[in-house]
């Protein structure tokens, strides 16, 4: 399958359409933001970590029945997926304090919850993806109530599948963030990444961070970070 038009230009990742108008093309960039696209950069690599280790993951929720977009990984950062209308909901699932919670509660990061936490965000970059729950998205027509449902499910399912892998590689899932994207036949599937942008990732030993809080806080050795979840993921 090859590329053609360029569809969309996101901030770390390109979509084009292909001849299947059923399928399109992502394609993984360098480039970083953090803070809403007010800080900027390039984590060299980048691109060709998040793509592989999203289609590792992808194909180990498939394994466990969560529905993905992922279809075939064709080159080291391009994926055919499934061509899908995403539902502007980010969702947050946690399951240790970390990051825009421990501010907003005024915690200390590293609290292990006993149980995951979820929470949703408007896709909206224009807003700064602002904070809402359920009922708020329902107001706005974001998505239904059964699709809310569905992307709760599939969303802590999603945690359990991950956890337990990534703890088999010395890694603790401290959270992380999904989309989700409709069919045309309305069935509600995963879409978007999973890589060391979207998760918070600690060494289960040392709490070491190994992901882009690396990038957005200055603490160097960004590049070795995202190197070192491939290797412990899917080798050298
Ligand atoms: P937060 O603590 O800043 O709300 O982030 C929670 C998780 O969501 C963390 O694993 C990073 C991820 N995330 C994104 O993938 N995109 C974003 O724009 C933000 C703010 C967070
Ligand atoms: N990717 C997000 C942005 O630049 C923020 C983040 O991941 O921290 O808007």
């Amino acid at each position: 399958m090859e590329k053609r038009e360029q569809m969309y230009e996101g901030k770390a990742k390109k979509v084009f359409a292909t001849d299947d108008d059923s399928l399109c093309i992502v394609s993984y960039k360098d480039d970083a933001t953090a803070f809403n696209g007010e800080k900027r950069g390039t984590i060299m690599g980048k691109g060709v970590i998040n793509n592989r280790l999203t289609n590792r993951l992808m194909r180990l929720l498939m394994e466990n029945g969560v529905p993905t977009h992922f279809v075939e990984e064709l080159s080291e950062r391009d994926t055919l997926v499934k061509r899908v209308k995403i539902v502007p909901l980010e969702v947050i699932i946690r399951n240790i304090s970390a990051g825009s919670f421990a501010k907003r509660y005024g915690v200390e990061e590293g609290i292990v919850f006993e149980q995951p936490t979820i929470e949703f965000s408007y896709k909206n970059d224009e807003l700064g993806d602002p904070l809402m729950n359920s009922y708020h998205a329902l107001a706005l027509k974001l998505a239904t109530a059964e699709e809310i449902e569905t992307i709760k499910a599939y969303s802590f399912k999603i945690n359990e599948v991950l956890k337990a892998f990534l703890l088999e590689h010395g890694i603790e899932l401290v959270d992380f963030k999904l989309e989700f994207g409709r069919l045309p036949d309305g069935t509600i599937v995963l879409a978007d990444e999973i890589s060391p942008d979207t998760c918070r990732f600690w060494d289960v030993e040392t709490h070491e961070k190994l992901d882009k809080d690396r990038f957005r806080r200055d603490l160097g050795g960004v590049e070795d970070a995202y190197q070192e979840v491939m290797r412990r993921i899917i080798g050298d």
